[in-house]
């Protein structure tokens, strides 16, 4: 075969080899074949040494020829490839618009939460700060250093829960107090909430496992006045304005005079918390002049609140996570 013949044979091969690829790859190894440096077309033209100086621009032409259509069927067929590749890359991601979302419930504040987030409102608002103690105590600070010493009948009101080594779980919150006293001079007005614990059987307004706020101010000339004014106020932002709301004696050790509060609830007198002006022997045990500091205290369920707020018959509803009940907060 010349080398004419040659070329126009690798035309035809290489052309139709383009033709019938397939993929980009294949395309890409057709080039570097026919005219990559070693290439079929470079190795034709290696020939052209023995060819007679009238014949070598004749086959020079024909080479340059045969490589531009070689190189235009590549890019034709590259063309075509890429068009296909694309296409099918749309049709493999094509999004069913009518195909059902993915339902994410959103989540929602407890209502326990709900309410200890309104209170902290309330009193951040009328100055006080936040403070927490630990829910295991000792002796100590739940009872004796509240005026409660260990053979005072007032412990029965709360069945204690005592742990080895002399600690209990606190029974109320009111062991915040005196934490908070024993690092902090007066002025002092803090709101305290938190998770307590007494034996009580479990029923329906009962839970050996419940949440306090304690609330606490000492300042020079604080009197029952200013309990009073305080709880009003607060009981009204909670609740409403039209709430009628009374004042109860009572007995607390850690508070003299002590009162309970009441609010007029479908119908009938409802107790929410419990109150009072603190006893000086606890200002005493905390190393405060009770001839100079006075001060007032309170303290009350979070569940009885949320009960009242939201109409719950059965304290247990708000502890076992139902998400018919929670979904309605
Ligand atoms: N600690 C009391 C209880 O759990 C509630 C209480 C009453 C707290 C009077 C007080 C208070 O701060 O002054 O029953």
């Amino acid at each position: 075969m010349t080398i004419q013949e040659q070329l126009q044979e690798l035309n035809t091969v290489a052309i139709d080899a383009i033709a019938k690829s397939d993929r980009l790859d294949d395309l890409e190894q057709l080039r570097v074949k026919y005219l990559g440096k070693k290439g079929q077309v470079s190795q034709i033209l290696r020939g052209m040494g023995k060819l007679s100086p009238e014949e070598r621009p004749v086959v020079g032409s024909l080479a340059n020829v045969v490589k531009s259509e070689v190189q235009a069927s590549l890019e034709q067929r590259k063309q075509v490839l890429q068009q296909a590749e694309i296409t099918a890359q749309i049709q493999a991601e094509t999004i069913d618009v009518t195909m059902p979302g993915v339902n994410r419930p959103l989540g929602r504040v407890h209502p326990l939460n709900g309410v200890v987030d309104r209170v902290l409102d309330i009193f951040v608002g009328l100055g006080y700060t936040v403070a927490t103690g630990p829910q295991i105590e000792t002796d100590y600070y739940n009872f004796e250093a509240l005026n409660t010493p260990p053979d005072h009948p007032a412990r029965d009101m709360q069945d204690t829960f005592y742990l080895p080594g002399g600690h209990l779980l606190r029974t109320h919150t009111s062991s915040v107090q005196i934490r908070y006293m024993e690092n902090h001079e007066p002025p002092i007005r803090i709101i305290a909430p938190g998770r307590v614990y007494r034996r009580d059987t479990v029923d329906a307004t009962h839970s050996a496992v419940f949440n306090q706020v304690e609330i606490l101010a000492i300042d020079k000339g604080l009197k029952f006045t200013d309990l009073k004014g305080t709880i009003k106020e607060f009981l009204q932002r909670m609740f409403g304005d039209e709430l009628p709301v009374q004042f109860r004696t009572s007995y607390f050790p850690f508070t003299e005079p002590s009162a309970e509060v009441d609010v007029q609830w479908q119908g009938k007198w409802l107790e929410v918390m419990g109150c009072g002006m603190v006893d000086p022997n606890v200002l005493q045990a905390v190393g405060y002049d009770p001839e100079i500091y006075t001060g007032f205290a309170a303290g009350f369920g979070v569940e009885r609140f949320a009960m009242v707020l939201h109409q719950i018959d059965d304290i247990r509803r708000l502890y076992n996570s139902d998400l018919r009940f929670l979904n309605q907060f």
